[in-house]
């Protein structure tokens, strides 16, 4: 088969790490791809905003399937436009990736499937929602409707800040995508990643994961795309999963179908475990961006069948294998980001890092010059490893990380820190 990939960041070369272990696969291609996917894939130059350019590129190599990385694509309709043109995509239609590309949507579906999640109201005029905070008090959340590169949330703490935030969204800081403001409830709990596999009639749960939003250690500072996942979380109980499944996912499965809109592809439902059960706060219509990294080293099936699986309605009867053992990546970042960094800076060391034990380095923003290594955007690379526990996972990454020779980067110290307290207490 030939395999189109759609990224370039680190949850992209973690997918083409994955896909070319695939014996299924004779080539594979990533558009536009990075420094790391290059060893894995050949990398092309097309723009896959323009997608007329991503289907010539398929009709031209006479590639068998397209897997979409990202959510912006997918919001666009990429997927529609490569089955019009008989070209096989794996990920949602423009209108199923409406459960990540408008909170207001997801929202109305909850409350007609009955789907637990917060209360909530939705606004297009700054008034109306100023009055809502009015009334509601903090804490409070306050969410951009559309789009808006993962910034578009505001945890208000103060009625002050609720306040702020809505008007910041109708001044236009996040464009159309603010131009609808949902208002929610604040969810107390532990906040975990779940992933299923949908083939717009039934799901397959992937694995859990837990991610770390926040910059910089002891979860302080803004969010940020991702600072570092494991994955199994020992939160996501047998029970709870069920729990996930029953009255989370498969209710959105068959919803989006009712609708006339079935899902497929990968949900990644962000859950809220309060004292009340599981609720739902987001839904992405992609694999995460690290968690994917994380289950894809736990991955023992070959991940191609199941996205094949997806796009032709088979679901059904399949069954996927997983690594029992944890999985934990750590995300190098540029010193900045999520604010101003540099580009350009020269890493070293990646060889002798990926020598340790259970350790795999995925790359995100990075770009080779003259046979140097140069990072080329926020989030750089993601240094991953399995291991018997979490802490030996941990352990392993870090000491990766500390043959990493790259001055202008920096880390979080404490991934998986839940985790390695809950196994702590266990002893
Ligand atoms: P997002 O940018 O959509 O991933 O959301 C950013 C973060 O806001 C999430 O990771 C949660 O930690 C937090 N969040 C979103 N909705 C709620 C909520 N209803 N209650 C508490 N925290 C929330
Ligand atoms: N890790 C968060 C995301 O991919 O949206």
């Amino acid at each position: 088969m030939k395999i189109l990939l759609l990224g370039s960041g680190g949850r992209e070369h973690a997918l083409a790490w994955k896909i070319a272990a695939s014996p299924l696969v004779t080539k594979l291609w990533c558009a536009p791809g990075n420094a790391g996917i290059a060893r894995e894939a050949e990398c092309v130059g097309i723009d896959i905003a323009d997608h007329p350019a991503v289907i010539a590129f398929c009709q031209r190599e006479k590639v068998d399937l397209v897997v979409v990385g990202p959510e912006t694509p997918l919001a666009a309709g990429i997927v529609d436009d490569l089955s019009r043109a008989g070209i096989k995509a794996f990920g949602p239609s423009k209108q199923a990736a409406r459960l990540e590309g408008s909170k207001g949507f997801t929202k109305a579906l909850c409350t007609e499937f009955n789907i637990p999640t917060g209360a909530y109201g939705r606004f297009d005029k700054a008034a109306d929602a100023l009055a809502y905070v009015r009334r509601h008090g903090a804490p409070i959340v306050v969410k951009a409707d559309g789009l808006a590169a993962g910034k578009g949330v505001v945890v208000a703490m103060t009625p002050a800040k609720a306040e702020a935030a809505v008007a910041m969204m109708f001044e236009g800081a996040f464009g159309v995508a603010g131009a609808e403001v949902v208002i929610e409830e604040y969810l107390e709990g532990r906040e975990i990643s779940f992933f299923a596999l949908c083939d717009g009639e039934t799901a397959i749960a992937l694995a859990s994961a837990q991610d770390h939003k926040r910059v910089f250690d002891h979860d302080q500072g803004p969010n940020t795309g991702g600072m570092g996942a494991y994955s199994p979380t020992p939160f996501v109980t047998p029970a709870i999963h069920d729990q996930i499944m029953a009255d989370i996912i498969l209710p959105t499965v068959a919803g989006m179908k009712a609708r006339g809109t079935p899902f497929r592809g990968v949900l990644y439902a962000g859950v809220m475990l309060t004292a009340a059960g599981p609720k739902l706060f987001e839904y992405n219509v992609r694999f995460g961006d690290p968690e994917c990294q994380v289950l894809m080293l736990r991955m023992m099936s070959d991940v191609v069948p199941a996205m094949l699986a997806s796009c032709d309605g088979e679901l059904k009867h399949f069954d996927l294998r997983w690594f029992d053992e944890p999985a934990l990546t750590v995300v190098m970042a540029a010193k900045g980001y999520p604010g101003d960094y540099a580009k350009g800076t020269r890493i070293e060391g990646l060889e002798a890092a990926a020598q340790i034990e259970g350790v795999e380095i995925f790359q995100a923003g990075t770009i080779a010059k003259n046979g140097a290594l140069l990072a080329n955007g926020g989030r750089v690379l993601n240094v991953c490893a399995s291991g018997k526990t979490v802490v030996e996972a941990r352990q392993r990454a870090y000491a990766a990380i500390d043959r990493i020779k790259w001055p202008e980067g920096f880390c979080r110290r404490d991934i998986g820190w839940q985790a390695v307290e809950q196994e702590q207490a266990q002893k």
